[in-house]
């Protein structure tokens, strides 16, 4: 199941609920999470959490009880359809855990798919879409993949015109950081004057729908950035050798800390992969590619 990214992320004043008006365009990149659902005796729901990846990447912290997010979604799916049985949930992750490319999100739409499919709840779209809005706000998104328009607090997904490949490379932290967090920090920096109401920048989706990779790479944005940054200074660094690497755009992804840099091809993605490791700016750079399709079986 694909990661997200967000190629703009305007993030409005905080709502009275918590959350923060967001105008998006996501894309599905092609770094995946497996989820499994197997049948069980009884009426209980685990997960077991398998790393894909290096070994550094254990030592994030993923629960493996209820606060799981791909078990809370399996429950979610069971109540909405007085399901009996249980599942028995195994995932192979790697997507960065709290890496900002919304991997919890991914394995919860992988999860309503799976366990869909193993009860037979014979759930529509919108149905699955509903629950999902209901575990985060980026998970409907991850249901349906592709390049998207987010608005809402992030769950009321859109198709948007997109041509053409893109191949990112990802810098990745070796700590994660939390979401809330980064959101609070964003509230802090507007204390006094609120942000405004946030627009999706026209001169991205011209670029999308003609499938310029340049016009894509000019056009990044994310409001969060500037808070990510000032929690992880070192992650300038990554900045600094996409500059000199000439990637087409680099930005943080979601609430970070993961980089994600525009590449003009595979190959040149490959340089600037090799060029992160040699100069150790990160703990790893793995390349991918967008838009991805959602959840789905396999
Ligand atoms: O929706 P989700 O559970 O993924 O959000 C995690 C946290 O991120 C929320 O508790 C909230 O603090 C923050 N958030 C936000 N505005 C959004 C999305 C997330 O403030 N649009």
């Amino acid at each position: 199941m694909p990661a997200k990214i967000n190629l703009a992320l305007g993030v409005g004043p905080r709502r009275d609920d918590g959350y923060h008006p967001l105008a998006t365009v996501y894309q599905a990149v092609d770094l995946c999470d497996e989820v499994r659902a197997t049948e069980v005796d009884d009426d209980s729901v685990t997960v077991r959490v398998q790393f894909g990846g290096d070994g550094w990447r254990e030592q994030a912290p993923v629960p493996t009880d209820a606060n799981n997010l791909a078990v809370k979604a399996a429950l979610a799916l069971r109540d909405a359809f007085d399901v009996k049985a249980g599942a028995a949930l195994s995932i192979r992750k790697v997507i960065p855990v709290m890496g900002g490319m919304a991997g919890g999100s991914a394995d919860a739409a992988a999860s309503l798919v799976a366990c869909d499919a193993l009860w037979g709840t014979g759930a529509t779209r919108t149905q699955l879409e509903e629950i999902a809005a209901g575990l985060g706000s980026d998970v409907p998104f991850l249901l349906h993949g592709g390049t998207a328009l987010g608005g809402g607090r992030g769950e009321e997904v859109s198709p948007v015109l997109a041509r053409g490949r893109f191949h990112w490379v990802f810098a990745i932290a070796d700590h994660g950081l939390s979401t809330a967090e980064v959101y609070a920090g964003y509230d802090l920096l507007h204390a006094d004057v609120p942000p405004p109401v946030p627009e999706v920048p026209a001169a991205l989706l011209t670029a999308l729908a003609s499938g310029d990779a340049y016009g894509v790479g000019a056009a990044l944005s994310n409001d969060l950035q500037a808070v990510a940054l000032d929690l992880r200074p070192e992650l300038r660094h990554i900045f600094t050798v996409g500059e000199r690497g000439a990637a087409l755009g680099t930005l943080v992804s979601g609430s970070g800390p993961t980089v994600m840099l525009l590449a003009e091809d595979a190959d040149h993605s490959a340089q600037l992969a090799q060029m992160l490791i040699s100069e150790g700016v990160c703990a790893d750079a793995v390349q991918a590619s967008g838009p991805e399709p959602g959840a789905h079986l396999v």
